[in-house]
């Protein structure tokens, strides 16, 4: 198999790393940043197997650019970055790290919850700014999280480990996702329509895949029902939220805060008017980034590249219609 080309679009955790050279003649990109789309497509040209990033764009153009590839290996669990249709198409397999970082990205969501609610950020730069002067009775006060209600809209692993962690919260959880309401309730959690999530929620946690039906799910319309004591929490995907209608409801106080993990496009620009407003927490991308679960879902972006390169089938295929037409 040492003859099959991987290109590997950014320094991974070594030992995932290693393990994939032995097995293969290995290109790393080893700058800081994504390669250029045209080196990538350059580079196409000669791979059997291709391990990227969520900030990689694989479409059609690229995979018919890869006369000889044989799997595309995300590290991530979303793979909205890849056009997936085009790769059936072509007969490849495309492979993602789900389950490994679960529980990281549900603690994460919490925490931004936690510190959206509690203003922990501002409180913060409240003292860096040098304006603490004394306890006072309603400074920084912010929203209970204990015995709120939570509504989590999208109810897979992810939205599932969230809702664990408010159940010890005593919080009252709703749900709203396509997978059947015995599940929700099996979970402790009330599922409901989306227009009844978004009224009676103190806090929305958002935990949907970005696709063509859920890009803008969350809008000008569905910030309307939101109650105005009501926090935002995104740590799916940016592209779900219309972020100039979210703009305008924290701005006119239409919500009280959010919380963002995730925006679009990402890095954010430095010139987003979201980045003026004091009730909105914007943060890198980085809710699965514990250093153990990025070294497991390097580990599996390894385990699915290398069972393409020998025509076994993907540990974790998210196309796995490739296997019927073979
Ligand atoms: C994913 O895996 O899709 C996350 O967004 C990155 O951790």
């Amino acid at each position: 198999m040492s003859q099959h080309k991987v290109f590997v679009t950014r320094e991974l955790p070594a030992p995932a790393l290693d393990r994939l050279a032995r097995h293969c003649e290995l290109d790393v990109w080893d700058d800081f940043l994504p390669p250029d789309y045209a080196i990538l497509l350059q580079k196409a040209q000669s791979l059997s197997g291709l391990l990227c990033l969520l900030t990689d764009r694989i479409d059609a153009r690229l995979l018919a650019a890869a006369p000889h590839l044989k799997v595309v290996s995300n590290m991530a669990v979303g793979y909205d970055n890849i056009d997936v249709a085009a790769a059936s198409a072509r007969g490849i397999p495309v492979g993602n790290t789900p389950g490994v970082l679960t529980e990281t990205t549900a603690d994460f969501a919490f925490a931004l919850l936690m510190a959206t609610a509690r203003r922990i950020p501002e409180a913060q730069r409240y003292i860096h700014a040098g304006r603490w002067q004394t306890w006072h009775p309603t400074v920084l006060s912010g929203r209970d999280i204990h015995g709120a209600c939570l509504g989590i809209i999208g109810f897979g692993r992810i939205g599932q480990a969230v809702a664990r962690r408010a159940a010890g919260f005593g919080m009252r959880i709703l749900t709203h996702s396509r997978s059947d309401r015995e599940h929700s309730r099996a979970a402790g959690a009330e599922p409901c329509e989306l227009d009844d999530l978004l009224e009676q929620s103190d806090f929305v946690s958002l935990h949907l895949p970005l696709t063509h039906e859920t890009r803008q799910f969350i809008g000008a319309r569905e910030l309307a029902l939101m109650k105005p004591t009501a926090i935002l929490i995104n740590t799916a995907r940016g592209g779900v939220v219309d972020q100039t209608a979210l703009y305008e409801a924290l701005r006119d106080k239409a919500i009280l805060a959010a919380g963002l993990d995730v925006t679009d496009p990402e890095p954010i620009p430095l010139s987003s008017p979201l980045l003026t407003l004091e009730n909105c927490l914007v943060l890198p991308h980085i809710a699965s980034a514990s250093v153990a679960t990025r070294a497991k879902m390097a580990q599996m972006a390894v385990d699915n590249c290398l069972a393409g390169l020998r025509g076994e089938r993907l540990p974790t295929c998210v196309n796995a219609e490739v296997y019927s037409k073979r």
